[in-house]
């Protein structure tokens, strides 16, 4: 079978991610993934003609060197006029572009669930069928429904969440993941619908009450939340057949001392990111900034490091910060990091940067594993 994904918006860090899962095919965990579709083994037009009888519907993305939305509109009209010709009906999504958004695959219900509704792929000769595309709308409400947010703490995008559990490539199946910052429990949140048993600690005690709260809320409200997740975590049982105290342990702690309880299979974390900024430091500032965040970060990975066994995956992401050049001036820790115990898997760190457009402070992702 060969597979086909289209990238999210930071392409790096969706094939590191893929990568790191073995090149997982489930699109529900995999934050940096939009769709994923599997190669067909006909001519488009004898794979449509093969569906079962009832009105198709028709998506073409058109991903080709010199692609248009005149050269996927014209794919698509063409597989329709033949189809009606032998008597089908069927109605073609239009394209805006070459490719149709996720949001147009999703919403026209093209996401490889409905055996009549397609979405096919062009990449030059070769053709596609989705069969898989991320649900945008589950991901906005697993962020925006949450009771407890904070916008100081800043906001952890749940796919971001996703990869950087994914970013600890695969683990056995019950695996209890610890995230020592973990604010609002965006980390933990996305590790449990994964399927795996969660432990998060925060020095605020205000983070650990709002940790609490959207635990409790997703605990209830996880139908209606989520595709159940399924993938490298198939085998643990699901969050729903367990008691809400066996998958989760919540406690306050000061990430550079605190004593966590084992067992510790993984560690996935946002680490400290310093204070928001909506404009670029001055050059003080972001001294005083990056000593602030590397002390934390640095005791916290030298407390875990006796607390944890060899070769427990840790993935974490620290702050780098917009300059006037418009680079991202990271932390330099990676030397200290490997003398203190740890491998450090890219450690030339290109591309594992995530932010937005001129976003000041970005998210360095750092995958390491205990020597
Ligand atoms: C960037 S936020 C993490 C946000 C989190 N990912 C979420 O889902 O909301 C960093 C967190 O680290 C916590 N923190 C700062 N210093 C800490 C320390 N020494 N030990 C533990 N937590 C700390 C802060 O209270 C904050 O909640």
């Amino acid at each position: 079978m060969k597979y086909l994904a289209v990238l999210g918006r930071q392409p790096e860090i969706s094939i590191a991610e893929l990568e790191m899962t073995g090149f997982c095919t489930d699109i529900d965990r995999l934050g940096g993934t939009q769709k994923l579709a599997i190669k067909i083994d006909k001519k488009p037009l004898e794979f449509l003609g093969d569906l079962p009888e009832g009105k198709i519907t028709l998506g073409v993305s058109d991903y080709s060197k010199n692609a248009s939305k005149k050269t996927a509109t014209v794919e698509a009209l063409k597989l329709k006029k033949i189809l009606v010709r032998h008597g089908r009906s069927v109605r073609v999504v239009e394209n805006k572009e070459a490719v149709l958004s996720t949001a147009t695959s999703l919403h026209n219900g093209l996401s490889g669930k409905n055996e009549r509704k397609i979405e096919l792929i062009k990449v030059d000769n070769d053709w596609y069928r989705v069969i898989g595309v991320q649900d945008i709308d589950a991901y906005a409400k697993r962020d925006q429904a949450r009771p407890a947010r904070d916008a100081k703490v800043g906001m952890l995008p749940p796919k971001l969440a996703q990869i950087l559990i994914n970013f600890c490539g695969p683990l056995p199946k019950n695996a209890r993941i610890l995230d020592p910052f973990c604010g609002t429990g965006v980390v933990l949140q996305e590790a449990l619908l994964m399927g795996y048993q969660v432990y998060g600690t925060d020095i605020n005690e205000k983070m650990i009450e709002y940790t609490e709260k959207n635990l409790n809320w997703l605990f209830f409200e996880r139908a209606t939340l989520a595709p159940v997740v399924t993938g490298l975590a198939a085998q643990a049982p699901r969050w729903s057949q367990c008691s809400r105290n066996n998958q989760f342990q919540i406690s306050q702690g000061d990430a550079t001392s605190f004593q966590w309880d084992q067992p510790i299979d993984a560690v996935a974390c946002e680490g400290y990111l310093g204070k928001p900024m909506s404009q670029i430091p001055s050059d003080i500032k972001l001294k005083e900034q990056k000593q602030e965040c590397k002390s934390i970060i640095m005791g916290f990975l030298k407390n875990l490091s006796n607390q944890i066994k060899v070769d427990t995956p840790v993935t974490i992401a620290v702050p780098a910060w917009l300059r006037e050049n418009g680079e991202y001036e990271r932390l330099d820790i990676i030397d200290e990091i490997e003398n203190m115990g740890y491998n450090v898997n890219n450690k030339s760190r290109e591309g594992l940067l995530y932010h937005r457009d001129d976003q000041i402070v970005a998210r360095d992702i750092i995958i390491l594993r205990k020597k």
